[in-house]
């Protein structure tokens, strides 16, 4: 099961799969849920990291690097070698993260290969720490769009990411596996916060059909400065939740919680849908 960890199995699920028994509908439900929106997402970031690889990647194949500026005005600057090349590890790390994720996830893949899920997750994990890296130094040295309020934002999820990322390795290292689940959830989460942030942004400005709450010549206003914390703290407090629900056995809450994830996958899939239409396919 996806999102579950064996200190919050529900006591009536099975000690060797984790599968809830027949006769638990609200487990049931709340698996199934947890599944659906795990695999609308794992295809959203897909999308992100497709685009990445293309567009970015088809830049440096053809060896102009300057069509990185179409997107992000400051990510070639002509002369600084080790600038851009950190961009270009911030870029990379950013497919191999994203495909890597979603295998470290997958239950099936970690009985099947334990060794896989070690390096992948080994790989995964010094990416994610050097990708955040690069980004702090992007935001506070190179220059990066928005305004303070953006800039502390991202970089608290890169704070989290590092937290995180430790965390999932102390626990992986002593042998504690359930605690390792929950914080490798909580870094899956806070590395998918930027993702979070582009399909959030897009649908907002689908539902409101145009930019509201912020300038978009400055990219800079209140909603941008939200979204800069809630892209990571609102998915980590739902996975609290979640996790909480799980493992108070009441049949009714799981339902409500099963409910809540129907509504956030189907959220999930109009910002993917979004940002592919607005972001991502004009790119490519
Ligand atoms: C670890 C997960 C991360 C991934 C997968 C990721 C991915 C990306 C991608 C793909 C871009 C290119 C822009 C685009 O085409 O959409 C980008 C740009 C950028 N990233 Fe990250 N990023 C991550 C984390 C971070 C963190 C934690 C920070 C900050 C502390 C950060 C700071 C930046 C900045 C400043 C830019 C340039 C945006 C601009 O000003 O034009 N990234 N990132």
């Amino acid at each position: 099961m996806i999102l579950q960890t064996a200190a919050q199995r529900p006591p009536t699920a099975s000690a060797d799969t984790g599968t809830p028994a027949p006769s638990d509908t609200g487990a049931r439900a709340l698996a199934w849920s947890a599944r659906l929106w795990f695999a609308v997402a794992v295809a959203g970031q897909l999308l992100f990291a497709w685009y990445v690889a293309a567009f970015y990647g088809g830049a440096l194949a053809q060896g102009d690097l300057a069509q990185w500026n179409k997107v992000m005005p400051r990510g070639y600057i002509a002369g600084d070698t080790a600038g851009n090349a950190a961009i270009g590890l911030h870029l990379l790390a950013a497919v191999v993260i994203t495909v890597g994720g979603a295998l470290q996830l997958l239950a099936p893949l970690r009985r099947l290969a334990p060794a896989f899920h070690r390096w992948n997750g080994r790989v995964y994990v010094l990416l994610a720490v050097a990708s955040s890296l690069i980004g702090l130094y992007m935001v506070w040295f190179r220059g990066a769009v928005g305004g303070l309020a953006q800039h502390v934002g991202i970089s608290g999820n890169a704070v989290l990411i590092v937290v995180c990322a430790a965390y999932a390795v102390h626990h992986a290292r002593a042998g504690r596996i359930a605690q390792h689940r929950r914080w490798a959830l909580r870094l899956y989460l806070a590395v998918s916060g930027v993702w979070f942030f582009r399909i959030g942004l897009m649908a907002w400005i689908v539902a409101n059909r145009g930019p509201a709450g912020f300038d978009p010549v400055t990219f800079q206003g209140p909603f941008l400065s939200f979204l800069s914390f809630a892209q990571y703290l609102l998915p980590l407090a739902l996975l609290e939740l979640f996790a909480r629900v799980q493992a108070s056995g009441q049949g009714k809450a799981r339902i409500m919680m099963a409910a809540a994830m129907l509504v956030l996958s189907v959220a999930t899939a109009a910002g993917v849908a979004a940002a592919t239409m607005i972001l991502w396919l004009p790119h490519l």
